[in-house]
């Protein structure tokens, strides 16, 4: 499926071969998105891949759970849309999701 980044310096890199069932974080990594660090290898631990759902998108990822929650916390600047790409397996209904890259903190 195909993802469309938007790197905090606002370059927009699109992914088009996602693999459905991979989490967000492992595609952004494979293909060298900036600001995606993933430090605990999507334990849901860091929040070093944090990324803001785009409004139109929101309603197909849904909410986080607590744990997410909980992790989120420790991110900068947490917004309505903010989630953890590692929490965010792909499935088909996501094809053509927008993401921004949150900053790092
Ligand atoms: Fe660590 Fe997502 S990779 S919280």
């Amino acid at each position: 499926i195909k993802i469309i980044f938007i790197e905090t310096d606002g370059t927009e890199k699109i992914v088009e071969n996602a693999k459905l069932g991979a989490t967000m974080m492992d595609v952004a990594r494979a293909n060298g998105i900036d600001g995606i660090l993933g430090d605990c290898g999507g334990g849901c631990a860091c929040a070093t891949c944090h990324v803001y759902v785009d409004p139109a998108w929101q309603a197909v990822v849904g909410n986080p759970d607590e744990i997410e929650e909980m992790t989120l916390d420790m991110a900068g600047e947490v917004q309505a849309n903010s989630r953890l790409s590692c929490q965010l397996v792909l499935n088909s209904e996501m094809d053509g999701i927008k993401v921004t890259v949150a900053p790092l903190v």
